[in-house]
């Protein structure tokens, strides 16, 4: 092998490493990965609130907190949670855009810390698609999941970083049962 085709040869090889290197920094920066880790307290009694199924922080337990969320695609995966975003319902203090309470049987949404974006969805609509129904819905307010477990949260866990707390006008406009009610795989988009 001549010096010049090694030459080549060891360039190119060069190039492919440098390409390679590019393509997996992306998709590093692609991912979500955790922020940190809280420990579980427990709530001074009666303080957790456990409407609609939210569950309390076990003490001790660790939770996993983040500041993003999985990249927004023309069909970003979520998990669907229920709420009440009225005043003394399971969602506590006004929503974090308007300041305001929503009737539940308005379609709002709060959707995770990366996901709310600094407020930037506020106000805005989301499509959430789910068995083969749409609803449209506002952005209201933030699930955070970059804290928990104190009663700023009532000593609920942070939130994961892929969820979208609905109001029931949601879920009875995409037609779920009531007893299916809580939790279900959808997928999501601006409106
Ligand atoms: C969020 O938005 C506010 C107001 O636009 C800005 O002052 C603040 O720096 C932003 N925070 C982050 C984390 O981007
Ligand atoms: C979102 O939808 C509501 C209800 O249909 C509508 O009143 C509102 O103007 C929409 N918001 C935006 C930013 O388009």
């Amino acid at each position: 092998m001549g010096m010049k085709t090694f030459r080549s040869e060891a360039s190119l090889l060069l190039i492919s490493f440098l390409l390679l290197t590019a393509c997996l920094s992306i998709i590093e920066a692609q991912q979500c990965r955790p922020s940190g880790k809280i420990r579980g307290r427990k709530s001074p009694s009666g303080h957790c609130n456990i409407e609609n199924d939210a569950d309390c922080c076990t003490q001790g337990k660790l939770y996993t907190t983040y500041k993003c969320s999985p990249p927004v695609s023309s069909h970003t995966a979520a998990y669907l949670t229920l709420n009440s975003f009225e005043a003394g319902g399971n969602g506590g203090a006004p929503s974090k855009c308007d300041n305001k309470y929503h009737s539940d049987d308005t379609p709002v949404v709060a959707l995770s810390t990366g996901w709310f974006n600094n407020k930037s969805r506020c106000l805005n609509n989301i499509t959430i698609s789910a068995k083969g129904r749409s609803v449209v819905a506002m952005v209201v307010d933030v699930c955070d999941s970059t804290t928990g477990c104190d009663s700023d949260h009532y000593y609920q866990p942070p939130c994961a970083n892929n969820i979208v707390v609905a109001s029931r006008a949601v879920w009875k406009a995409l037609g779920i049962p009531l007893n299916q009610w809580g939790g279900l795989e959808i997928t999501w988009i601006d409106a």
